[in-house]
C-alpha cells in the first residue's frame, strides 16, 4: 500500500492543530460540567480518535460509551438513512450526556441520534464535534462545542474515512483526485 500522505491534495489541520483545539474544548467542557458527572457518548467509527484525545485532555476521570449507526454507504454522499447498529451499554436516564463526533456534515446523523437520546430522559444532551460544514447543513443542529468550521469538501484523516480508508491518517485533509478514480 502506498504512503497515505501522497493521497492528500491539501492538509486542512495538522495533528498538532487538532490536539491544540481539543485541549481548548476539553478545558471549556471541564468548566461547564463542574460539579456534574458527564457521560461521553462517541459515535462509531469516525469519533474514535476525537474521543481518545478529548478524554485524555480532561483533567479528571470521565466515563465513555458508544453508539454505532449507519448513515453513509461506501461513497461520499449521505443516504440520510439512520439505523442503530450498536446501542449504548448505559442507561442514560437522569445523566448528563455529551455526544462526541468527528464531523457534522448534513447534520442528519446527529439530529437523529440527539432526539433518540433525548427520548431516554437524560438530564441533558450536548454535542461536541471536531469539524462542522455549515454549507452542507440539511438540518439545524444546536452544537455547543465545535472545533473547526470547514468548507463543503470531502475530508479524511483522524478518524474520517473514504470507503473505510485513511482513518489512521494523523492530519485532516482533502483527497487528491486520483484516489477517487
Ligand atoms: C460520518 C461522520 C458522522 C456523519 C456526519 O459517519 O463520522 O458521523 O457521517 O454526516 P451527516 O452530518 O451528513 O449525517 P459515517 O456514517 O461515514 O460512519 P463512520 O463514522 O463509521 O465513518
Ligand atoms: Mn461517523
Ligand atoms: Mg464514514
Amino acid at each position: 500500500s502506498s504512503q497515505m500522505g501522497n493521497d492528500l491534495e491539501n492538509v486542512l489541520f495538522t495533528e498538532a492543530q487538532i490536539h491544540a483545539k481539543l485541549e481548548e474544548l476539553a478545558a471549556q467542557i471541564w468548566r461547564d460540567y463542574e460539579g456534574k458527572d458527564v457521560l461521553l457518548v462517541g459515535v462509531l467509527k469516525g469519533a474514535i480518535l476525537v474521543m481518545a484525545d478529548l478524554m485524555r485532555a480532561l483533567p479528571g476521570s470521565v466515563p465513555m460509551d458508544w453508539m454505532a449507526v449507519s448513515s453513509y454507504g461506501s461513497g461520499t454522499k449521505s443516504s440520510g438513512v439512520v439505523r442503530i447498529l450498536k446501542d449504548l451499554d448505559a442507561d442514560i436516564s437522569g445523566r448528563h450526556v455529551l455526544i462526541v463526533e468527528d464531523i457534522i456534515d448534513s447534520g442528519l446523523t446527529l439530529s437523529w441520534i440527539r432526539s433518540n437520546l433525548e427520548s431516554r430522559n437524560p438530564a441533558s444532551v450536548e454535542i461536541c464535534t471536531l469539524l462542522r460544514k455549515p454549507e452542507a447543513a440539511k438540518v439545524e443542529i444546536d452544537c455547543k462545542y465545535v472545533g473547526f468550521d470547514i468548507p463543503n469538501s470531502f475530508v479524511v484523516g483522524y478518524g474520517l474515512d473514504f470507503d473505510e480508508k485513511f482513518r489512521n491518517l494523523r492530519d485532516i485533509g482533502t483527497l487528491a483526485p486520483h484516489v477517487y478514480s
